[in-house]
């Protein structure tokens, strides 16, 4: 069996597309500086012992500063923060550059404007494809806003969470 998919890349895409996540970016402190990206895949794992995970791809920059440091930072982004994200899912050359930011336990920046935040060292990292697997265990968390709700990634588009009823 060959490993190459039997379906184009848009078409995986647009399917898997169909389901939403949230946004966060995922901060390391480097020794040249704080590195970040925008992560949709990020999630909870395991309450004991504490673990989360987040899948860079294997071309992302920010990874290897990430993994050297051997911890991150993850910020949940609210509804309005799609401008961030953009940010940090740009390859734009000090994403940090006129920022603000606070550190809890590791170091890695974590904005203030951020929904909710997890403070973690690096646990495991697993190949899968052209990403990584990456465990994190949990040091500290927390939430910091009650006053907007989740920003919402769907098929190409940023939107805010509406609850039924
Ligand atoms: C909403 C959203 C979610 C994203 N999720 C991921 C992700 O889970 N994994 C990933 O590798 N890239 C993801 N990206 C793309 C990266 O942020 C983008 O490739 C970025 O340029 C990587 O930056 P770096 O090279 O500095 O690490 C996402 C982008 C957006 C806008």
């Amino acid at each position: 069996m060959s490993d190459s998919p039997p379906f184009d890349p848009a078409f995986f895409r647009q399917v898997l597309g169909q389901l939403p996540t949230g946004v966060t970016v995922v901060t390391a402190a480097g020794p040249a500086g704080p590195a970040g990206l925008a992560i949709g895949s990020f999630g909870s794992v395991s309450l004991d012992p504490p673990l989360v995970m987040f899948m860079p791809g294997k071309s992302s920059s920010s990874w290897p500063v990430i993994e050297a440091a051997g911890h991150f930072g993850v910020n949940i982004l609210a509804e309005d923060q799609a401008d961030m994200s953009n940010l940090f899912a740009s390859k734009a050359e000090d994403k940090f550059a006129g920022l603000e930011w606070t550190t809890k336990i590791t170091g890695a920046p974590i904005f203030e404007s951020a929904l909710a935040w997890v403070d973690c060292e690096v646990a495991q990292v697993v190949e899968g494809g052209d990403h990584w697997i990456v465990l994190g265990r949990v040091l500290d968390l927390g939430v910091q806003r009650d006053d907007a709700g989740p920003l919402v990634f769907l098929a190409g588009k940023y939107g805010a969470f509406a609850p039924l009823g």
